[in-house]
């Protein structure tokens, strides 16, 4: 693992930018997309760039299940609204929160991602070290899976929303066998919060209760940090 330590999420936006540019400059065709407050500074500096993705195609992690694409808390919103409202891709594949048949929208989104292998994959981190939303036990090897999110992801989630009660308890994520097959992965994690489960992901064992420290196994991951996320490193 390559590790890079910003000074604050805005420096570190620009670092994770500079990734991205370099992907697509030298051909990645697929980009990983993730969710979340952490990417939005990556997708900030994408934004107002001049970098042109109008003939490349991306893939987002996970969808809430049972809301709209339309609901300003769907994923597909937020990623309209953060990134693809500015900066315009050939083709953006996300998972249809609104799908009846789950085993028909896993097969279809597991078929996206198969003929689509991804270039560069972007993460987040969850508290409880999930990536995309596959929580502590996800198995290191499935695809695309329903999941009930955890009381965790439920709570931290709820800043989004108006009512507790109101953040979905299932979703569609992308699976780690999934993930750990884009070629190059970069994973993105702020503020002292992280601090406890960035020091997991990189220095503990790599375990399925800490989903992202699976990465550790992966031959090209770079994390970038800011100084508050890094400070229980040990080095
Ligand atoms: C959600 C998303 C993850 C994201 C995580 C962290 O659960 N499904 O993909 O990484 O939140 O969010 P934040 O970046 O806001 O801390």
């Amino acid at each position: 693992m390559k590790i890079i330590v910003a000074k604050d999420p805005k420096q570190a936006g620009m670092k994770g930018y500079e990734i991205f540019a370099d992907a697509l400059n030298n051909g990645a065709q697929v980009f990983g997309l993730a969710t979340g407050s952490t990417p939005l500074t990556t997708y900030e500096q994408i934004a107002n760039s001049q970098l042109d993705f109008s003939d490349r195609l991306s893939v987002n992690l996970d969808e809430y299940k049972g809301i709209s694409p339309d609901n300003d808390q769907s994923y597909q919103y937020f990623m309209d609204k953060n990134l693809f409202s500015k900066k315009q891709f050939k083709h953006s594949y996300l998972p249809n929160g609104l799908a009846t048949d789950d085993a028909e929208e896993i097969k279809r989104y597991d078929q996206v991602i198969a003929e689509n292998p991804i270039d560069l994959q972007l993460l987040g981190l969850g508290l409880n070290g999930h990536i995309g939303f596959n929580e502590p036990g996800t198995s290191f090897d499935g695809g695309t899976h329903v999941v009930d999110l955890t009381e965790s992801t439920i709570n931290a989630n709820s800043r989004f929303f108006d009512n507790i009660d109101d953040v979905p308890k299932q979703a569609y994520s992308m699976g780690i066998g999934s993930i750990m097959k884009s070629k190059k992965i970069l994973l993105e994690a702020y503020g002292e919060k992280k601090a406890g489960i960035v020091a997991k992901m990189i220095e503990g064992p790599v375990t399925e209760d800490v989903p992202a420290s699976v990465l550790q196994n992966h031959p090209d991951v770079v994390v970038i940090l800011d100084e508050a996320s890094a400070s229980k490193l040990s080095k």
